[in-house]
Order: C-alpha cells, then structure tokens, then sequence
C-alpha cells in the first residue's frame, strides 16, 4: 500500500543531509496518520508524543537548513528563515491548543500539513538548491562552497542563532572548511 506521503525522487534537492531529513520528516506524518487510523487505546498519547516529535524534529531541520544556507550568500534566506519562523509558530500554537483540550488532530489537519511540506520544499527550498547550481556554473569563486555543501553534515548541539549573523557555530564550520579547501 502506498504511505501517506510518499517522498519522490525528483522532489530530493540533492544534498543528502537535508534530504534525508525531509524524508524523515514525511516519514512522521505518515506515522500521525497510522496512528489516527488506529482505535487502540493508547492513541491518543501516542498521536500526542508524535506531534512533540514533529515539532522537534521541525525546529531542527529548519536549524540545519539555515546553517546550511548561511555562508552561500543566498540571498533569500532571510524570506526563507521568515516562513520557517511562521510555521514554527503555528505548530506550536497549534499543538497548545490540543493540550488545552481547545482542538482536535484531525485528517485534515494532518493534510494541510502534507501540502505545507510538499509546497515549501518544492518552492522555496527547490530554489536554493537552484540557487547553489547557478552559482556552480557561473560564479567561480562559489564553486568551492558547493563542493562543501554537497558533503555538509549538521554539527550536533549546536544552538540556533539569528539569521545574518557570523555567530553560529555550523556556519563557522563551513566557512573555515569552505576557506581552507580554496588554499
Ligand atoms: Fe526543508
Ligand atoms: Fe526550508
């Protein structure tokens, strides 16, 4: 049968890490929805625990997706950083609202989530990754940060800092990789 979500090939925007993690991240909505399919007595914590993994998960990716994108000059990544702050947000308020007992999860919810995914990957995340290609081919002094790029990996533990600024850590990383490798 076929998931919930199913991650196309020609939705992967060739980095491995961020695109594993988009997998992982359609891989938890797909776990939501066998879990509200499901009547057994547990579901409800389970979908509950779910949710708090979605929310954790999101936060870390839209982190290593920034620090990602940070020292290739993108210059997008504020609008990007913006739309990922609001979908934050929302899921936050969103699963407050069911602990308060305010809302319900529900198929159409889980839905809107799935388009959310889809459409933000496809459209703004597929045009960094055009970005970066363009750049390949026509700016030779960038060409040194694709090749990092395409073996990034995020750095563990690293806290998020604001966009634009020379304070986070992964950053740093691939800025001294990325200076050490044009030598
Ligand atoms: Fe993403
Ligand atoms: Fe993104």
């Amino acid at each position: 049968m076929k998931p919930f979500l199913f991650w196309r090939t020609d939705w992967l925007l060739g980095f491995d890490e961020i695109d594993q993690q988009h997998i992982h991240l359609a891989g938890l909505l797909n776990r939501l929805f066998n879990v509200l399919g499901s009547d057994s007595t547990g579901a409800n914590r389970e979908l509950h625990q779910l949710l708090i993994e979605l929310v954790e998960t999101t936060r870390r990716h839209f982190h290593d997706e920034e620090a990602f994108m940070q020292p290739s000059g993108y210059p997008q990544l504020r609008e990007h950083h913006r739309e990922h702050a609001l979908l934050l947000a929302e899921l936050q308020e969103f699963i407050r609202e069911i602990e308060e007992g305010r809302r319900h999860f529900t198929l159409q919810t889980l839905i809107a989530l799935k388009h959310w995914q889809i459409d933000h990957v496809l459209n703004s995340d597929m045009a960094f990754a055009d970005f970066v290609r363009q750049s390949a081919a026509t700016t030779k002094d960038r060409s040194a940060w694709v090749t990092v790029a395409y073996e990034w990996r995020p750095v563990e533990g690293v806290k998020h800092s604001p966009v634009g600024r020379d304070t986070d850590a992964a950053g740093l990383n691939m800025r001294q990789t990325n200076a050490s490798q044009r030598k």
